[in-house]
């Protein structure tokens, strides 16, 4: 099938990079497929919103949204509206119940067939034969009233699904995400990631360097892999840390970063490819998530927090230098105020140059949800522990950043800087610095010296390359 000419489509991307990955990928599908794809919802034929379920805070947003969205196709009867991703998922058919005008729901697993799906509720609205019958995926058909054609959920989970053979659509720039890995094998009793997501399912390593390289070719110079559990890949005799060594070496390649990885699969030989192979950024994405071990144990993180400090110490011996971020969970069902100040404590302990704060958020169907009521954290109680626990880690941050101040350290401009005149650059330990300069210079590697930060962010002034001894 061939979409009729000038068919045009929006993809409206939440959630996490995975997810954002997910989003350029139906963009590459649905352009491979004829479709135009637009910047914005009033332009399209095909809307899709790509959702997030990680917590309800970022569903109830989506949810909003979606019922806007239908303000339009009010004015444009023809347009499909379609919501995709882990709450799509999550939810399935009960979404199309609540959202009556949402044409179709589709999982993860369900975007090879995205087009054919969308020709199938095309030609149901307008009361064709059916087009091309979707080649994978089992689809259920929910009969509408008012002479509208059915809504469709595409929702099975698919082991041997992981996009192998098929390409992103990817905004041009010098940096792209490469997914590595779809879905979890952990059972992190909070997350539903598992759940909406499947089972692990790795690309092969043959095709994950040729992408790299296609990316090289095309003036990329840096990658971040990515999954879920990135450092648990493996393709056949291939390690996740022989994969990042091959990475590095593709020719153009300057960067290479991953993310998330699970502490577990964090490897002496894995150590040792970021401290040997340059290209590899010292910096390292840590998810901690709590600093006690009787609410490690309830997440089922698989891991004590002395465990977690010998693998930093590891990272950290043969990398000194190294920038560490993680991710925090407060308020975990049953977690008491002690157990909370051991995190917080955990926290000034490592010293994390960045951390991501959450408050526990229940997600139906996981198995902390079925905890004893009692164990539930007052709502206010868990805004006080996370807005403490964001004190902490915003204070370390600052200090740390303030000892930075003075350093010389490469950049690579991504973008405009928030005034007229700067430019905005990152550097290999993943801090932002803002410095005059136009955009035009995006793509290039330049050496600036960090004059102040604000906390978070670097303001800095380019300077000549350091002269390395040795070199
Ligand atoms: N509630 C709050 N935070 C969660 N995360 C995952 N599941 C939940 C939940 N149910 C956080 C974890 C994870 C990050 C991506 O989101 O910290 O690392
Ligand atoms: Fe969720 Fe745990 Fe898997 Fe991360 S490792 S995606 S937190 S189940």
């Amino acid at each position: 099938m061939s979409p009729k000419a000038n068919k045009r489509a929006y993809v409206e991307t939440y959630g996490c990079q995975m997810n954002i990955s997910d989003g350029e990928l139906m963009e590459g599908i649905l352009e491979d497929r004829g479709y135009q794809i637009v910047a914005s919802p009033e332009e399209a034929d095909v809307v899709l919103v790509n959702t997030c379920a990680i917590r309800e805070h970022a569903e109830q947003r989506v949810l909003g949204r979606v019922a806007q969205l239908n303000g339009l196709k009010q004015e444009r009867p023809d347009m499909v509206l379609g919501v995709t991703g882990c709450m799509a998922q999550r939810m399935g058919e009960s979404l199309l119940e609540r959202a009556p005008y949402v044409d179709l729901v589709m999982g993860p697993d369900g975007y090879r067939d995205l087009p054919q799906t969308l020709a199938r509720i095309e030609s149901a609205a307008s009361g064709e034969a059916p087009g091309e019958a979707p080649t994978k995926n089992a689809t259920v058909e929910r009969p509408r009233k008012k002479g509208r054609g059915p809504q469709l959920a595409v929702l099975q989970l698919d082991m041997d699904e992981n996009y192998q053979g098929l390409e992103q659509r990817r905004t041009e720039g010098p940096t792209a995400w490469v997914p590595i890995q779809r879905g979890c094998d952990h059972r992190c009793t909070y997350c539903i990631v598992p759940y909406v997501r499947g089972g692990e399912k790795n690309r092969s390593a043959v095709e994950i360097v040729d992408e790299v390289r296609r990316l090289a070719d095309g003036g990329v110079s840096e990658v971040t892999l990515l999954g879920q559990t990135v450092n648990s890949w493996v393709w056949e005799d291939v390690s996740f840390a022989q994969l990042l060594r091959r990475v590095a070496r593709v020719d153009g390649i300057r960067r290479v970063r991953y993310t998330s990885p699970h502490p577990n699969d964090v490897t002496p030989e894995l150590v040792a490819a970021m401290a040997e192979e340059p290209e590899i950024c010292r910096q390292l994405h840590l998810p901690a998530q709590a600093g006690n071990n009787r609410t490690l144990k309830r997440m089922l993180r698989r891991y004590t927090v002395e465990s977690l400090l010998e693998k930093i110490e590891m990272v950290r011996e043969a990398m000194p230098d190294i920038a560490l971020s993680t991710d925090i969970i407060v308020a975990f069902p049953g977690e008491t105020d002690e157990e909370f100040r051991d995190t917080l404590e955990l926290m000034r302990t490592v010293r994390f140059d960045d951390a991501f704060t959450y408050k526990y958020s229940p997600r139906e169907g996981t198995p902390a949800t079925r905890l004893p009521p009692e164990d539930f954290i007052d709502p206010d109680v868990a805004q006080a522990r996370l807005e403490e626990l964001i004190e902490v880690s915003r204070g370390i941050q600052a200090e740390i950043n303030a000892s930075e101040v003075g350093r010389v350290e490469e950049a690579l401009i991504e973008g405009e800087g928030r005034d007229p005149g700067q430019i905005r650059g990152r550097t290999e330990r993943n801090k932002v610095v803002v410095f005059d300069g136009l955009p035009h210079r995006v793509g290039e590697y330049t050496h600036v010296v960090l004059e102040h930060t604000t906390g978070a962010t670097f303001s800095g002034s380019e300077v000549a390359a350091p002269v390395t001894a040795g070199v």
